[in-house]
């Protein structure tokens, strides 16, 4: 393996890696995060609701927004408003969304299938940033070769800090396996780290996509939906912790709980940490407290009924509330 230390990142992911995930991804054992991806052309036009999903807290360090966009004067001009928030550490370009309405602008994914103008974007971004940039690519578009070991190259070569590859093609979509083969040549050929990502759901396909890519740290994004202690889990199983995590307390008889009573039991905490840490972070939303308190009562025994019973809810604090109740009995009976 070309690293020692293998850092695990929490995915860039829409709708799910707000400020508050974020955090709390990080307390379950993430190292890095990125913020949702946002559009440079909103930000460029003072889009509250964008510059939302591009702002921080003093609990969240490094702080790396992440933006997409198809225009190079409006992603410089993104780029240079970012810095004038001395927060933040680093930011990333996104070139894997493959939603339509991205790639029909050639943002995102889309620029994969024009490396030239992909390069003249980051190196323009480049000339203007006061902090690094880093790139999260896809394999290619689909349609022809493959281009992202080419653009890794030239990104490696116009100083670039970091790239993040995951192994899908626009094409695919989020279709068939992630070709982890694939991140390895990328792997072998530059020499800054690359960050593997696609499929990796657990300790058993993190160590093997580690072994398989000869990474320098993976990310993950929809194993961790509803799921942040995902972070804990995958490290304390590859023996890089073996602090007890913050849902278990020194006298609890943990490790001969079973696996329902396990994952009922630390999702009990996250969601709990979740809503006190939108609280703190002044960043309550109410489309995000219902978008997660669906993703974490999902795979757990009796989650469906129970997601059924909050569809008519209006009140947030009752929706909290019973989300809460509802975990917090599942870790006492299972
Ligand atoms: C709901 C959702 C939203 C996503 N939003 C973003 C995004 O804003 N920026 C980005 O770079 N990738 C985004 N992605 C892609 C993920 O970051 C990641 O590359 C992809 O899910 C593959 O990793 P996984 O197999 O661990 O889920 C999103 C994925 C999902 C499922």
């Amino acid at each position: 393996m070309k690293y020692k230390y293998s850092p695990i990142f929490l995915a860039p992911m829409e709708g799910v890696s707000d400020l508050a995930f974020r955090i709390l991804a990080r307390e379950c054992g993430a190292d890095f995060t990125i913020s949702e991806f946002t559009s440079s052309t909103a930000l460029t036009r003072g889009s509250v609701k964008s510059w939302t999903k591009v702002s921080t807290h003093s609990l969240e360090k490094p702080f790396i927004p992440q933006i997409f966009g198809g225009d190079i004067s409006e992603m410089v001009k993104a780029t240079e408003l970012l810095c004038t928030n001395k927060s933040v550490d680093v930011i990333d370009i996104n070139f894997g969304c493959p939603a339509p309405k991205v790639c029909k602008n050639e943002a995102g994914a889309a620029l994969l299938g024009n490396p030239e103008k992909l390069i003249n974007m980051v190196s323009a971004c480049i000339n203007v940033s006061e902090v690094p940039i880093s790139a999260k690519l896809r394999l290619g578009t689909g349609v022809g070769e493959d281009t992202a070991l080419e653009i890794s190259k030239k990104l490696e070569d116009i100083g670039v800090v970091r790239i993040c590859i995951h192994g899908r093609t626009l094409k695919q979509g989020y279709r068939g396996e992630a070709n982890w083969s694939k991140i390895s040549k990328i792997v072998e050929a530059v020499s800054i780290p690359v960050i593997a990502n696609g499929d990796i759901i657990d300790s058993t396909s993190a160590s093997a996509c580690l072994e398989e890519t000869g990474a320098a740290g993976i990310m993950i994004g929809r194993g961790a939906i509803g799921n942040p202690h995902i972070f804990y889990k995958i490290k304390q199983d590859l023996g890089i912790i073996n602090s007890n995590p913050p849902w278990v307390y020194d006298n609890d008889d943990w490790v001969n709980y079973g696996n329902i009573k396990q994952d009922f039991i630390a999702r009990s905490w996250c969601w709990n940490r979740y809503v006190e840490l939108m609280k703190i972070t002044n960043s309550e939303n109410k489309q995000s407290l219902k978008r997660h308190a669906i993703s974490f009562t999902k795979h757990l025994p009796g989650g469906s009924k129970f997601r059924g019973s909050l569809q008519f809810i209006k009140d947030i604090d009752e929706l909290t509330k019973k989300v809460s109740l509802w975990l917090k009995e599942g870790s006492v009976n299972s």
